[in-house]
């Protein structure tokens, strides 16, 4: 064998080593391929979970995460308030209404004869009947907002009926009152007391003429999601 065949072999022998490290390579190369194929098969469960979720979040937003604005005003002032509210939040309003509504003369509590003060006097008068005492998809609503009168220094009594009518468990309470000149006391506690169940806030008392920034900084103030 002379130098330039020792040359041809060699060389030869350098392209069969090439050519295997090349497929070696390529073999290689597959392989990590297919890794990354079956990292991105074991990632589609979850985006199947991820696709899942937002068809399912609207049906859980359904069924709970809902505001609902109650109240009971016998002379417009806490209807302002409740309407703000609800114009803030996006909740619904639910207007709670006596069978027998108060005119202005059972509202005279200058008198001791009117309706109001005979129920004021007497507390067994003061299961005032209401129109509706429940509200339709209640169990969508995980927020209820509460409002009512202040009536010599507690929540005028028609808010009682309601209260008591409902199971809040679960559910965060915030009551609110306006009156001309009280604070909100005990109020809030007593319906607590009177609900049994709920996660019942301290709540807030607003002027007979409160305003929609006093409301819209209160709601600010409250943090709510
Ligand atoms: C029977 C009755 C009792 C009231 N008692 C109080 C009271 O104790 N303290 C107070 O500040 N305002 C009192 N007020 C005033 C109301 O709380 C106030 O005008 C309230 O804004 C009325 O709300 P409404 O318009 O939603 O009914 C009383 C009003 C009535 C009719």
């Amino acid at each position: 064998m002379n130098k330039n065949e020792t040359i041809k072999k060699g060389t030869i022998n350098m392209k069969k080593l090439t050519a295997l490290f090349l497929s070696l390579a390529m073999v290689l190369s597959l392989a990590a391929c297919g890794t990354n194929a079956s990292n991105e098969t074991s990632a589609a469960p979850e985006s199947t979970g991820n696709t899942e979720e937002p068809s399912s979040q609207p049906e859980t937003e359904g069924e709970a995460g809902g505001t609902l604005v109650v109240y009971y005003s016998a002379t417009g002032n806490t209807e302002q308030v409740a309407n703000y509210i609800a114009n803030i939040t996006g909740g619904d309003l639910f207007e709670l209404e006596p069978v027998e509504p108060y005119t202005s003369d059972d509202l005279d509590w200058t008198n001791d004869n009117s309706r109001v003060s005979q129920e004021y006097y007497d507390e067994s008068l003061r299961d005032v009947e209401l129109v509706a005492d429940t509200v339709e998809n209640w169990d969508s609503y995980d927020t209820i907002f509460i409002g009512y009168p202040i009536w010599w220094g507690i929540a005028a009594w028609p808010t009682d009926g309601f209260v008591e009518a409902n199971d809040f468990t679960g559910k965060t309470v915030i009551p609110f009152c306006t009156s001309s000149s009280s604070g909100l006391g005990e109020s809030g506690q007593l319906l607590a007391e009177l609900a049994g169940t709920g996660d019942w806030q301290e709540g807030m008392r607003f002027r007979s003429s409160a305003s929609e920034a006093d409301v819209q900084e209160w709601l600010d103030s409250l943090n709510l999601s």
